[in-house]
């Protein structure tokens, strides 16, 4: 089993990542990233914004390594620094389309808690440009466990 290391995003490792990942929310300013190295190079992010509930998004594996249990391991690892920062739940949102995202979250405890989808269109910025968007978004919630008890 290879070793996977996690760690935050530093800003001497912005140019190494967007070399290979999109760190699309780089300049979102409401969080940060949460990348894994296998091997001294990096093959997944996920942005983690630390608004109430902290929202996980740009959830994105390398081609290569997916179906591996990568995105897997790094979600574990973000869940649990939003339980040491005391948060009692993570949410994230997924497209009514996406179904394997979906099922990702889903195989994690991420549950549909009944807030309402949220159709979205226009144009969001991203780093890499101007991004057309026509989706409906559902929002899957995770309860996380005291903090204290981690
Ligand atoms: C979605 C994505 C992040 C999954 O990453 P991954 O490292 O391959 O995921 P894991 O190996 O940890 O998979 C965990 C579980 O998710 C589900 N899953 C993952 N990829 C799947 C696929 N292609 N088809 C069906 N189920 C899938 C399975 O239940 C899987 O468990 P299993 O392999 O034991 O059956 C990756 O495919 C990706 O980066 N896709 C492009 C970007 C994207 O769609 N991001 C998500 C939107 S935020």
């Amino acid at each position: 089993v290879p070793t996977i290391e996690v760690a935050a995003l530093s800003d001497a490792q912005v140019e190494q990542v967007c070399n290979v990942l999109p760190l699309e929310r780089l300049a979102q300013g409401d969080g940060g990233y949460l990348d894994a190295w296998l091997d001294g190079a990096p093959v997944v992010h996920v942005y983690v914004a630390r608004t109430t509930p902290p929202e996980l998004q740009d959830v994105f594996v390398l081609e290569p390594h997916r179906r591996k249990g990568i995105a897997s391991t790094l979600l574990e690892a973000a869940e649990a620094d939003c339980c040491r920062a005391s948060c009692t739940e993570v949410c994230v949102s997924v497209s009514v389309e996406g179904v394997v995202a979906k099922t990702l979250y889903e195989s994690r405890g991420y549950r549909d808690t009944g807030i309402a989808p949220r159709r979205v269109l226009g144009t969001v910025q991203l780093r890499s440009g101007p991004f057309a968007v026509d989706d409906t978004l559902l929002t899957l919630v995770k309860p996380l466990p005291d903090g204290t008890d981690t």
